[in-house]
Protein backbone atom coordinates (compact mmCIF):
# COMPACT_ATOMS: atom_id res chain seq x y z
CA UNK A 1 0.00 0.00 0.00
CA UNK A 2 1.38 2.89 -0.74
CA UNK A 3 2.32 5.59 2.10
CA UNK A 4 1.80 9.44 0.91
CA UNK A 5 3.47 10.75 3.75
CA UNK A 6 6.08 9.11 2.31
CA UNK A 7 5.44 9.40 -1.44
CA UNK A 8 5.27 13.66 -0.50
CA UNK A 9 8.52 13.70 1.18
CA UNK A 10 10.12 11.97 -1.91
CA UNK A 11 8.25 14.29 -4.60
CA UNK A 12 9.55 17.45 -2.18
CA UNK A 13 12.54 16.55 -1.35
CA UNK A 14 13.69 16.25 -5.13
CA UNK A 15 12.17 19.73 -5.47
CA UNK A 16 13.92 21.41 -2.91
CA UNK A 17 17.27 19.57 -3.77
CA UNK A 18 16.63 21.19 -6.88
CA UNK A 19 15.57 25.00 -5.49
CA UNK A 20 18.59 24.88 -3.43
CA UNK A 21 22.07 22.83 -4.87
CA UNK A 22 23.79 24.79 -2.28
CA UNK A 23 22.82 23.64 0.67
CA UNK A 24 24.11 20.11 1.95
CA UNK A 25 21.09 19.36 3.63
CA UNK A 26 18.34 20.99 2.87
CA UNK A 27 15.36 20.40 5.68
CA UNK A 28 12.52 18.03 4.36
CA UNK A 29 9.43 19.50 6.08
CA UNK A 30 6.24 17.54 5.05
CA UNK A 31 3.42 17.27 7.79
CA UNK A 32 -0.23 16.58 7.25
CA UNK A 33 -2.34 19.79 7.95
CA UNK A 34 -4.27 20.23 10.83
CA UNK A 35 -7.47 22.54 9.16
CA UNK A 36 -7.92 21.08 6.17
CA UNK A 37 -8.92 24.96 4.63
CA UNK A 38 -4.94 24.82 4.34
CA UNK A 39 -4.99 22.09 2.43
CA UNK A 40 -4.14 18.50 3.00
CA UNK A 41 -0.66 18.54 3.82
CA UNK A 42 1.99 21.88 4.45
CA UNK A 43 5.71 21.86 3.51
CA UNK A 44 7.37 24.21 5.54
CA UNK A 45 10.81 23.70 4.50
CA UNK A 46 11.66 27.12 2.82
CA UNK A 47 11.61 29.58 5.70
CA UNK A 48 14.26 27.11 7.37
CA UNK A 49 16.10 27.20 3.93
CA UNK A 50 16.46 30.62 4.50
CA UNK A 51 17.59 30.88 7.86
CA UNK A 52 20.79 28.83 5.96
CA UNK A 53 20.88 30.83 3.16
CA UNK A 54 20.94 34.19 5.53
CA UNK A 55 23.76 32.41 7.42
CA UNK A 56 25.98 32.11 3.94
CA UNK A 57 25.34 35.36 3.29
CA UNK A 58 22.59 35.18 1.15
CA UNK A 59 19.74 37.27 1.59
CA UNK A 60 16.16 35.25 -0.08
CA UNK A 61 12.75 35.76 0.63
CA UNK A 62 11.60 32.06 2.15
CA UNK A 63 8.30 32.69 -0.14
CA UNK A 64 10.66 33.32 -2.92
CA UNK A 65 11.94 29.89 -2.37
CA UNK A 66 8.91 28.63 -2.14
CA UNK A 67 7.72 29.78 -5.49
CA UNK A 68 11.28 27.45 -6.71
CA UNK A 69 10.20 24.84 -5.01
CA UNK A 70 6.78 24.16 -6.58
CA UNK A 71 8.72 24.95 -10.24
CA UNK A 72 10.92 22.12 -9.60
CA UNK A 73 8.22 19.91 -8.14
CA UNK A 74 8.49 16.65 -10.01
CA UNK A 75 5.78 14.99 -12.28
CA UNK A 76 3.11 13.16 -9.64
CA UNK A 77 0.39 11.25 -9.18
CA UNK A 78 -0.80 12.50 -6.29
CA UNK A 79 -0.64 16.66 -6.17
CA UNK A 80 -4.03 18.55 -7.43
CA UNK A 81 -2.52 21.72 -6.35
CA UNK A 82 0.01 23.82 -4.46
CA UNK A 83 -0.41 27.52 -2.99
CA UNK A 84 1.87 29.85 -0.91
CA UNK A 85 0.61 30.90 1.72
CA UNK A 86 1.82 33.40 5.00
CA UNK A 87 5.70 33.28 4.88
CA UNK A 88 6.23 30.94 2.63
CA UNK A 89 4.12 27.99 3.47
CA UNK A 90 3.47 25.46 1.15
CA UNK A 91 -0.07 24.15 1.46
CA UNK A 92 -0.86 20.63 -0.24
CA UNK A 93 -3.89 19.78 -1.65
CA UNK A 94 -4.32 15.75 -2.99
CA UNK A 95 -6.37 14.52 -6.02
CA UNK A 96 -9.35 13.24 -5.37
CA UNK A 97 -9.31 10.81 -7.36
CA UNK A 98 -6.12 9.77 -6.04
CA UNK A 99 -6.94 9.51 -2.70
CA UNK A 100 -10.75 7.67 -3.57
CA UNK A 101 -8.35 5.03 -5.40
CA UNK A 102 -6.45 4.38 -2.21
CA UNK A 103 -9.41 4.69 -0.02
CA UNK A 104 -11.75 2.04 -2.71
CA UNK A 105 -8.29 -0.18 -2.63
CA UNK A 106 -8.21 -0.25 1.06
CA UNK A 107 -11.66 -1.26 1.43
CA UNK A 108 -11.47 -3.64 -0.99
CA UNK A 109 -7.95 -5.27 0.22
CA UNK A 110 -7.80 -4.71 3.48
CA UNK A 111 -4.63 -3.13 5.20
CA UNK A 112 -2.10 -4.92 3.18
CA UNK A 113 1.46 -5.15 4.27
CA UNK A 114 4.41 -3.76 2.49
CA UNK A 115 6.50 -7.00 0.73
CA UNK A 116 9.05 -8.12 2.93
CA UNK A 117 12.68 -8.10 1.15
CA UNK A 118 13.40 -11.28 2.93
CA UNK A 119 11.75 -13.37 5.54
CA UNK A 120 13.23 -12.64 9.08
CA UNK A 121 12.92 -14.43 12.31
CA UNK A 122 11.90 -13.16 15.15
CA UNK A 123 12.31 -14.02 18.99
CA UNK A 124 9.83 -12.57 21.21
CA UNK A 125 10.51 -13.25 25.47
CA UNK A 126 7.20 -12.18 26.70
CA UNK A 127 4.78 -12.85 29.66
CA UNK A 128 7.55 -15.06 31.60
CA UNK A 129 6.16 -15.63 35.25
CA UNK A 130 7.53 -17.26 38.28
CA UNK A 131 6.83 -20.53 39.13
CA UNK A 132 5.15 -20.85 42.72
CA UNK A 133 4.43 -17.19 42.57
CA UNK A 134 1.92 -15.02 41.33
CA UNK A 135 1.76 -13.03 37.83
CA UNK A 136 2.15 -9.76 39.09
CA UNK A 137 0.30 -6.98 36.45
CA UNK A 138 3.49 -7.02 35.31
CA UNK A 139 3.59 -10.37 33.81
CA UNK A 140 0.11 -9.34 32.39
CA UNK A 141 1.07 -6.65 30.75
CA UNK A 142 4.19 -8.22 29.18
CA UNK A 143 1.63 -10.95 28.14
CA UNK A 144 -0.26 -8.47 26.47
CA UNK A 145 2.36 -6.26 25.11
CA UNK A 146 4.11 -8.69 23.54
CA UNK A 147 1.22 -10.69 22.04
CA UNK A 148 0.67 -7.97 20.36
CA UNK A 149 4.05 -7.29 18.92
CA UNK A 150 4.29 -10.97 17.61
CA UNK A 151 0.72 -10.87 15.67
CA UNK A 152 1.88 -7.81 14.33
CA UNK A 153 5.27 -8.99 13.15
CA UNK A 154 3.06 -11.95 12.13
CA UNK A 155 0.80 -9.61 9.49
CA UNK A 156 4.01 -7.94 8.07
CA UNK A 157 5.20 -11.70 7.04
CA UNK A 158 7.69 -12.26 10.14
CA UNK A 159 8.64 -15.56 11.34
CA UNK A 160 7.75 -15.30 14.63
CA UNK A 161 8.70 -17.83 18.02
CA UNK A 162 6.67 -16.77 21.25
CA UNK A 163 9.09 -17.98 24.46
CA UNK A 164 8.15 -17.96 27.70
CA UNK A 165 11.24 -17.57 30.20
CA UNK A 166 9.49 -18.76 33.16
CA UNK A 167 11.24 -18.60 36.15
CA UNK A 168 11.95 -22.28 36.78
CA UNK A 169 14.73 -23.00 38.37
CA UNK A 170 16.60 -21.13 41.35
CA UNK A 171 16.86 -21.72 45.13
CA UNK A 172 13.48 -21.15 45.82
CA UNK A 173 12.73 -24.81 44.61
CA UNK A 174 15.11 -26.49 47.74
CA UNK A 175 12.51 -25.45 49.86
CA UNK A 176 9.58 -26.20 48.34
CA UNK A 177 10.80 -29.65 47.56
CA UNK A 178 11.77 -29.96 51.68
CA UNK A 179 8.26 -28.95 51.98
CA UNK A 180 6.71 -31.39 49.92
CA UNK A 181 8.33 -34.04 51.02
CA UNK A 182 7.27 -33.60 54.90
CA UNK A 183 3.62 -32.61 53.51
CA UNK A 184 3.34 -35.62 50.83
CA UNK A 185 5.69 -38.17 51.76
CA UNK A 186 3.83 -40.13 48.86
CA UNK A 187 4.11 -37.67 45.76
CA UNK A 188 6.10 -40.09 43.80
CA UNK A 189 3.17 -42.22 43.12
CA UNK A 190 0.04 -39.72 44.61
CA UNK A 191 -0.23 -36.58 43.18
CA UNK A 192 -0.41 -34.15 45.54
CA UNK A 193 -3.08 -31.32 46.25
CA UNK A 194 -1.12 -28.71 46.16
CA UNK A 195 -3.90 -26.65 44.68
CA UNK A 196 -2.79 -23.23 46.33
CA UNK A 197 0.82 -22.96 45.78
CA UNK A 198 1.03 -19.53 46.90
CA UNK A 199 0.02 -21.02 50.25
CA UNK A 200 2.68 -23.28 50.14
CA UNK A 201 5.23 -21.21 48.85
CA UNK A 202 4.73 -19.19 52.15
CA UNK A 203 4.48 -21.92 54.42
CA UNK A 204 7.86 -23.37 53.34
CA UNK A 205 9.41 -20.27 53.39
CA UNK A 206 8.09 -19.62 56.99
CA UNK A 207 10.34 -22.77 57.59
CA UNK A 208 13.05 -21.84 56.06
CA UNK A 209 13.62 -18.60 57.49
CA UNK A 210 12.79 -20.78 61.00
CA UNK A 211 13.81 -24.11 61.11
CA UNK A 212 18.00 -24.32 60.68
CA UNK A 213 17.11 -28.06 59.59
CA UNK A 214 14.95 -27.41 57.28
CA UNK A 215 16.53 -24.75 56.14
CA UNK A 216 19.92 -26.98 55.90
CA UNK A 217 17.78 -29.75 53.27
CA UNK A 218 16.57 -26.76 51.23
CA UNK A 219 20.11 -26.17 50.30
CA UNK A 220 20.65 -30.11 50.10
CA UNK A 221 17.59 -30.46 47.89
CA UNK A 222 18.76 -27.59 45.30
CA UNK A 223 21.84 -29.72 45.02
CA UNK A 224 20.14 -32.64 44.45
CA UNK A 225 17.50 -31.26 42.03
CA UNK A 226 20.61 -29.63 40.47
CA UNK A 227 22.78 -33.15 40.02
CA UNK A 228 18.79 -34.08 38.30
CA UNK A 229 18.08 -36.92 40.67
CA UNK A 230 14.66 -38.40 39.46
CA UNK A 231 13.11 -37.81 42.55
CA UNK A 232 13.75 -34.60 43.08
CA UNK A 233 13.36 -33.71 39.32
CA UNK A 234 9.55 -35.45 40.01
CA UNK A 235 9.23 -32.93 42.64
CA UNK A 236 10.71 -30.06 40.73
CA UNK A 237 7.53 -30.86 37.78
CA UNK A 238 5.03 -31.54 40.07
CA UNK A 239 5.06 -28.18 40.94
CA UNK A 240 5.85 -26.53 37.84
CA UNK A 241 2.85 -27.87 36.71
CA UNK A 242 0.48 -26.64 39.42
CA UNK A 243 1.88 -23.42 38.11
CA UNK A 244 1.59 -24.16 34.35
CA UNK A 245 -2.06 -24.79 35.51
CA UNK A 246 -2.74 -21.54 36.67
CA UNK A 247 -0.68 -19.76 33.99
CA UNK A 248 -2.65 -21.21 31.09
CA UNK A 249 -6.24 -19.91 32.70
CA UNK A 250 -4.49 -16.43 31.72
CA UNK A 251 -2.99 -17.67 28.09
CA UNK A 252 -6.69 -18.97 27.33
CA UNK A 253 -8.41 -15.98 28.04
CA UNK A 254 -6.22 -14.29 25.89
CA UNK A 255 -5.88 -16.83 22.86
CA UNK A 256 -1.92 -16.60 23.58
CA UNK A 257 -0.21 -19.16 22.77
CA UNK A 258 3.54 -19.54 23.75
CA UNK A 259 6.00 -21.82 23.89
CA UNK A 260 7.65 -22.33 27.86
CA UNK A 261 11.54 -22.31 27.27
CA UNK A 262 12.22 -21.40 31.17
CA UNK A 263 15.29 -20.88 32.69
CA UNK A 264 15.76 -24.53 33.73
CA UNK A 265 15.95 -24.93 29.70
CA UNK A 266 19.30 -23.13 29.84
CA UNK A 267 21.18 -25.43 32.37
CA UNK A 268 23.51 -27.52 30.44
CA UNK A 269 24.34 -24.23 28.28
CA UNK A 270 24.89 -22.24 30.87
CA UNK A 271 28.15 -24.81 32.00
CA UNK A 272 29.15 -23.82 28.34
CA UNK A 273 28.38 -20.13 28.53
CA UNK A 274 30.82 -19.33 32.11
CA UNK A 275 33.51 -21.14 30.12
CA UNK A 276 33.12 -18.99 27.09
CA UNK A 277 33.52 -16.15 29.19
CA UNK A 278 36.46 -17.47 31.15
CA UNK A 279 38.48 -18.72 28.16
CA UNK A 280 38.18 -15.19 26.89
CA UNK A 281 39.85 -14.18 30.10
CA UNK A 282 36.29 -11.97 30.70
CA UNK A 283 35.29 -13.73 34.42
CA UNK A 284 36.88 -11.95 37.32
CA UNK A 285 36.41 -13.73 40.93
CA UNK A 286 34.94 -11.51 43.40
CA UNK A 287 34.94 -13.32 46.92
CA UNK A 288 33.83 -17.07 45.48
CA UNK A 289 31.43 -14.99 42.89
CA UNK A 290 32.15 -14.88 39.18
CA UNK A 291 31.63 -11.54 37.67
CA UNK A 292 31.69 -10.10 34.17
CA UNK A 293 32.56 -6.22 33.72
CA UNK A 294 31.21 -4.73 30.78
CA UNK A 295 33.17 -1.72 29.53
CA UNK A 296 30.44 1.49 30.00
CA UNK A 297 28.29 -0.55 32.43
CA UNK A 298 29.20 0.03 36.21
CA UNK A 299 27.50 -3.34 37.38
CA UNK A 300 28.95 -6.45 36.85
CA UNK A 301 27.08 -9.63 36.06
CA UNK A 302 26.91 -12.46 37.82
CA UNK A 303 27.29 -15.13 36.30
CA UNK A 304 28.33 -17.95 39.16
CA UNK A 305 27.46 -17.18 42.89
CA UNK A 306 30.09 -17.90 45.43
CA UNK A 307 28.08 -21.88 46.37
CA UNK A 308 28.53 -22.28 42.46
CA UNK A 309 25.10 -21.88 41.58
CA UNK A 310 23.80 -19.51 38.30
CA UNK A 311 22.00 -16.54 38.34
CA UNK A 312 19.34 -14.89 36.81
CA UNK A 313 22.31 -13.16 34.33
CA UNK A 314 23.92 -16.58 33.50
CA UNK A 315 20.37 -17.96 32.06
CA UNK A 316 19.70 -14.73 30.14
CA UNK A 317 23.40 -15.27 28.47
CA UNK A 318 22.78 -18.68 27.54
CA UNK A 319 19.17 -18.19 26.35
CA UNK A 320 20.59 -15.10 24.25
CA UNK A 321 23.15 -17.42 23.12
CA UNK A 322 20.54 -19.65 21.93
CA UNK A 323 18.40 -17.71 20.38
CA UNK A 324 21.51 -16.45 18.19
CA UNK A 325 22.75 -19.18 17.26
CA UNK A 326 20.27 -22.45 17.52
CA UNK A 327 17.57 -20.22 16.42
CA UNK A 328 19.23 -17.65 14.08
CA UNK A 329 17.06 -15.18 15.37
CA UNK A 330 17.03 -11.69 13.36
CA UNK A 331 15.47 -9.52 15.93
CA UNK A 332 14.96 -10.76 19.65
CA UNK A 333 13.17 -8.61 22.12
CA UNK A 334 12.65 -8.99 25.45
CA UNK A 335 9.33 -7.55 26.99
CA UNK A 336 9.41 -6.75 30.92
CA UNK A 337 8.73 -3.92 32.73
CA UNK A 338 11.45 -1.22 32.57
CA UNK A 339 12.84 -2.01 35.80
CA UNK A 340 14.83 -4.40 34.13
CA UNK A 341 16.35 -2.25 31.91
CA UNK A 342 19.50 -2.32 33.53
CA UNK A 343 19.94 -5.96 33.71
CA UNK A 344 19.36 -6.36 29.97
CA UNK A 345 21.57 -3.52 29.04
CA UNK A 346 24.43 -5.03 30.73
CA UNK A 347 23.47 -8.46 28.93
CA UNK A 348 23.46 -7.12 25.35
CA UNK A 349 26.70 -5.03 25.74
CA UNK A 350 28.43 -8.68 27.38
CA UNK A 351 27.04 -10.51 24.48
CA UNK A 352 28.77 -7.98 21.96
CA UNK A 353 32.09 -7.55 23.88
CA UNK A 354 32.12 -11.39 23.62
CA UNK A 355 31.62 -11.15 19.97
CA UNK A 356 28.15 -12.71 19.48
CA UNK A 357 26.38 -10.32 17.66
CA UNK A 358 26.75 -7.20 15.76
CA UNK A 359 23.89 -4.77 16.70
CA UNK A 360 24.38 -3.21 12.97
CA UNK A 361 23.08 -6.63 11.69
CA UNK A 362 21.16 -8.29 14.70
CA UNK A 363 18.23 -5.93 16.75
CA UNK A 364 18.11 -7.39 20.54
CA UNK A 365 16.33 -4.88 22.35
CA UNK A 366 14.52 -4.48 25.52
CA UNK A 367 11.35 -3.16 25.14
CA UNK A 368 10.56 -1.75 28.80
CA UNK A 369 6.77 -0.48 29.57
CA UNK A 370 5.88 1.05 33.42
CA UNK A 371 6.10 -0.57 36.66
CA UNK A 372 2.48 -1.25 37.96
CA UNK A 373 2.76 -0.55 41.90
CA UNK A 374 -0.14 -0.91 44.67
CA UNK A 375 -1.01 1.37 47.38
CA UNK A 376 1.76 -0.66 49.39
CA UNK A 377 4.17 1.11 46.91
CA UNK A 378 5.27 -3.06 45.62
CA UNK A 379 4.80 -4.11 42.32
CA UNK A 380 0.86 -4.70 42.54
CA UNK A 381 -0.09 -8.63 42.16
N1 LIG B 1 10.77 -14.13 35.22
C1 LIG B 1 11.21 -12.78 35.10
C2 LIG B 1 10.47 -11.90 36.09
O1 LIG B 1 9.39 -12.23 36.51
C3 LIG B 1 11.04 -12.20 33.72
C4 LIG B 1 11.86 -12.86 32.65
C5 LIG B 1 11.99 -12.01 31.42
N2 LIG B 1 12.79 -12.61 30.41
C6 LIG B 1 14.10 -12.79 30.46
N3 LIG B 1 14.69 -13.39 29.46
N4 LIG B 1 14.80 -12.36 31.48
O2 LIG B 1 10.95 -10.84 36.44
Amino acid sequence: MLNINQRLQEVFGEAIRASCPELDNPPLAVTPNQQAKFGDYQCNSAMAMAQMLKAKGVKVNPREIAEKIIQNLPDNELIQKTEIAGPGFINIHLKRTFVSQLLSNLLVNGVVPPPLASRKKVVVDFSSPNIAKEMHVGHLRSTIIGESMCRLFEFLGYDVLRLNHVGDWGTQFGMLIAHLQDQFPDYLTVSPPIGDLQAFYKESKKRFDSEEDFKKRAYQCVVRLQSKEPDFIKAWKLICDVSRNEFQKVYDCLDVSIIERGESFYQDLMTEVVKKFEEKGFVQLDEGRKLVFVPGQSIPLTVVKSDGGYTYDTSDLAALHHRLFEEKADIIIYVTDSGQGTHFQVVFAAAQMIGWYDPQVTRVEHAGFGVVLGEDKYKFN
